[in-house]
């Protein structure tokens, strides 16, 4: 079985080599296990909570999505895109809106910061609050459950939010999914073996404490950052200690283990701090020129970033926009033609409870599933022209008339006037196709 990755980065800064280390290389490198599904997207609906300069989110997005590119993601493999061209996730967001408990959100860790915060200065509690920041768990929440995404790799302030996307879709199961599980419950994924990188003064390397190495700038940039490394005031020719280094830190984080161990015996014995930084320079230009001139490249063809999300984009809608349909047609947005049949008029709605419902591929055509009373497919429809074409043959088909159902090995079809107008699924064996058949006979027999 594959296991579906997703994880999102908010499109509202430059990266770091910390959000390289941490995130940036883990993840492509978790996108090559064979049984990887992975779905990494830009979260700009997400950094326009944060961020009202239109021209530093059009900024982040690009850097960001070069970065990615640089480092080697490769997009044949994982569906790669921006959230905001993907229009069923604001959908899917309302949908889930309306079943998150309130109190649920008041406890989120962001929002109940700033509230503190503006408490603690003697404000109104909600000053300078929006909702877009309240409702930041339900977006990441349709992130999540759009794609049903098994493992989400995040940081550790972005558990909470992992766990809200549980919680909001287990309430949506349980109120519209009929005993159906429509959302798989997702799970953080903290890699442990991570680097946390530490910055220039040894907290976490993070850009709200202005203490990042940028990752593909200049290497003069990379040099002149690599220098307000703060250090200890040992002198040359004394030894240093490793453990309590940050500088060796980081240099682990991008040497070979044996590089590693003899970097640490250096500073054992004695190499300057002077010396030090420029070996940590050297490692990581070594490292990174190859991705930064690939990074510089993609900068200057944006024509090219563009057609690759939107590629990302239409891969990833091909599963976004069917499912979609199936949850609006379970709380009750239904197309006219098949709320007849299943609004319990009684005359009209088949047995046990199985249902029609009709969706639109994305070349326009339109189609329909005969879903079971417990989800499970009994048929997908051919393609029709328009959805008058669709709803005429599942009329026709809930009249309970003899079916021309013809079976093939495993799977059966159904034709009406010599022409095949829908598919089974594929069975085990011949005995569970006719099982189905059965069932099927069973579900278009009128009450
Ligand atoms: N909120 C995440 C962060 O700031 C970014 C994000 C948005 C995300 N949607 C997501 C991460 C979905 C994982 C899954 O880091």
């Amino acid at each position: 079985m594959t296991t579906r990755i997703l994880t999102g980065i908010t499109t509202s800064g430059t990266p770091h080599l910390g959000n390289y280390a941490g995130a940036i290389r883990p993840a492509i490198i978790a996108s090559r296990q064979s049984d990887a599904d992975s779905f990494y997207f830009l979260a700009d609906y997400h950094a326009l909570i944060k961020c009202d300069d239109p021209l530093r989110i059009q900024r982040s997005r690009l850097e960001i999505a070069a970065t990615w590119l640089a480092a080697g993601l490769d997009v044949d493999r994982v569906t790669f895109y921006r959230q905001s061209d993907i229009p069923e996730i604001p959908e899917l967001t309302w949908l889930l809106t309306c079943v998150a408990a309130k109190g649920l959100l008041n406890r989120a860790h962001a929002y109940k910061a700033s509230v503190d915060k503006n408490v603690e200065t003697g404000e109104d509690p909600d000053a300078g609050i929006t909702m877009g920041l309240y409702s930041y768990p339900v977006l990441m929440a349709a992130d999540i459950l759009m794609f049903n995404a098994h493992k989400v790799p995040v940081g550790r302030d972005q558990i909470q939010h992992v766990e809200m996307a549980r919680d909001i879709g287990q309430r949506f199961n349980h109120l519209f999914g009929q005993g159906k599980e429509f959302f798989v419950m997702p799970e953080a994924l903290i890699e442990e073996s991570v680097a946390t990188l530490p910055g220039l003064d040894g907290r976490k390397m993070s850009k709200s404490y202005d203490n990042t190495i940028p990752l593909f700038s200049s290497a003069k940039d990379m040099k002149a950052a690599i220098s307000q490394i703060v250090t200890d005031s040992r002198l040359p020719g004394e030894a240093k200690d490793p453990d309590n280094s940050h500088l060796y830190t980081l240099y682990q984080a991008f040497a070979t283990p044996e590089q590693g161990a003899e970097f640490r015996s250096e500073l054992l014995q004695g190499l300057s701090w002077g010396e030090a930084k420029q070996r940590l320079f050297a490692l990581l230009d070594t490292e990174l020129s190859e991705a930064r001139d690939s990074y510089h490249g993609f900068m200057a063809r944006p024509d090219d970033l563009e057609d690759i999300l939107l590629a990302g984009a239409e891969k990833a809608r091909r599963v976004a926009t069917p499912f979609l349909g199936e949850l609006r047609e379970a709380v009750g947005l239904r197309s006219f033609r098949s709320a007849v049949q299943s609004a319990g008029s009684g005359k009209k709605k088949t047995s046990k409870g199985a249902r029609f419902v009709s969706f639109r591929e994305d070349d326009g055509r339109f189609r329909f599933r005969l879903l079971a009373a417990d989800g499970e497919q009994l048929l997908l429809s051919r393609h029709f022209a328009d959805g008058k074409a669709a709803g005429a043959v599942s009329k026709q088909l809930q009249q309970g008339g003899e079916l021309d159902l013809r079976s093939e090995e495993d799977r059966f079809t159904v034709w009406i006037d010599d022409a095949c107008v829908a598919d089974s699924p594929e069975f085990a064996d011949s005995a569970a196709r006719d099982a189905a058949i059965d069932n099927l006979k069973l579900a278009l027999t009128p009450q």
